[in-house]
């Protein structure tokens, strides 16, 4: 059994490591992991604590896949509903789609009997209203939200609050290989903006037969490289799981034009081993690590691309 997870799961890694010791289905102790990651305000990126969109309104993505069946639940843009990853096992679990997004998925979530929670933070609030005020002409103050949002997110991609995300992977005792994602997205986004966290391939994938991967930060980058899925089918196709995740890499940094950041790569193979590379974000980037040979999850450096 193994379990990986960016630094960001810290409320809820303990949770999942202990469902996953007592022999719980590895995709319900993953989402009853994040389900804590989302709860606590003090994760800026995620949940509660994560940031809104321009117009200062939450949209949170999320998304569980199990690599047995390759099944899949995904919400987007979904707003005002904790917690977002449970949803998104409601859709794997209750529907014959893949994904919902905003208004359908909030639907979905009142039918499964989700409560309309108004997730937005009072210091969140003043944060996003301080720093758009910035950006803006005393006219546009005046006028907002009644004012063009795109000239304004040319400046607002501020690397301190953008982009996070909260991914873990999990090999359960029956060797199946799984993976789940929640963010809030990136901060004073477009509203309906999807980031790589709801997105099959490009945020996660799984494959028990092989491994499975999952990304933090720039969703923008994942997205046109199809990073998650590039990793796997790599491994498919013989590769190493270092090789898959180098190859991963190699075609990020590729990439022209467009926006450009860091992403962080987390990713596992179906013989135990594990990978988290960090492609050009700032500062020091750790993940969470438990596997049944360990008394207790430890904290650890990623790699640098
Ligand atoms: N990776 C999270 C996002 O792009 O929203």
């Amino acid at each position: 059994m193994l379990l990986l997870a960016n630094a960001e799961a810290w409320p809820g890694f303990p949770t999942s490591v202990e469902m996953l010791k007592a022999g719980a289905d590895s995709l319900t102790a993953m989402v009853e992991g994040i389900s804590k990651v989302e709860a606590d305000p003090r994760v800026r990126s995620v949940g509660y604590g994560g940031w809104p969109n321009i117009l200062g309104f939450m949209e949170c993505d999320a998304a569980v896949m199990d690599g047995n069946t390759r099944e899949i639940g995904s919400v987007g843009a979904v707003p005002n509903t904790m917690p977002v990853a449970r949803l998104a096992h409601e859709v794997m679990k209750r529907l014959p789609h893949v994904m919902l997004t905003g208004d359908g998925a909030r639907r979905f979530a009142t039918e499964t009997g989700f409560a309309v929670d108004d997730m937005l933070l009072d210091d969140s609030k003043r944060v996003w209203w301080e720093r758009l005020v910035k950006e803006m002409s005393l006219e546009d103050v005046e006028h907002f939200p009644n004012v063009p949002l795109a000239p304004l997110l040319k400046t607002i991609t501020d690397p301190e609050r953008v982009r996070d995300t909260t991914v873990f992977l999990s090999a359960d005792a029956g060797r199946g290989i799984h993976a789940a994602t929640s963010t809030s997205g990136w901060a004073w986004k477009y509203p309906g903006r999807l980031g790589d966290s709801p997105i099959p391939g490009a945020g996660f994938y799984a494959d028990s037969r092989y491994g499975a991967a999952a990304c933090t930060h720039t969703g923008e980058m994942t997205m046109r490289c199809g990073t998650a899925r590039t990793i796997v089918l790599a491994m498919k196709l013989g590769h190493s799981l270092s090789d898959a995740v180098k190859l991963a890499v190699e075609e990020l940094d590729e990439l022209g034009g467009g926006f450009l950041g860091g992403v962080v790569i987390h990713a596992v193979d179906a013989k135990g081993n594990h990978e988290v590379v960090n492609f050009r974000c700032e500062g020091e980037i750790r993940y969470w690590l438990w596997d049944d040979s360990m008394a207790e999850p430890e904290l650890r450096p990623a790699k640098t691309a």
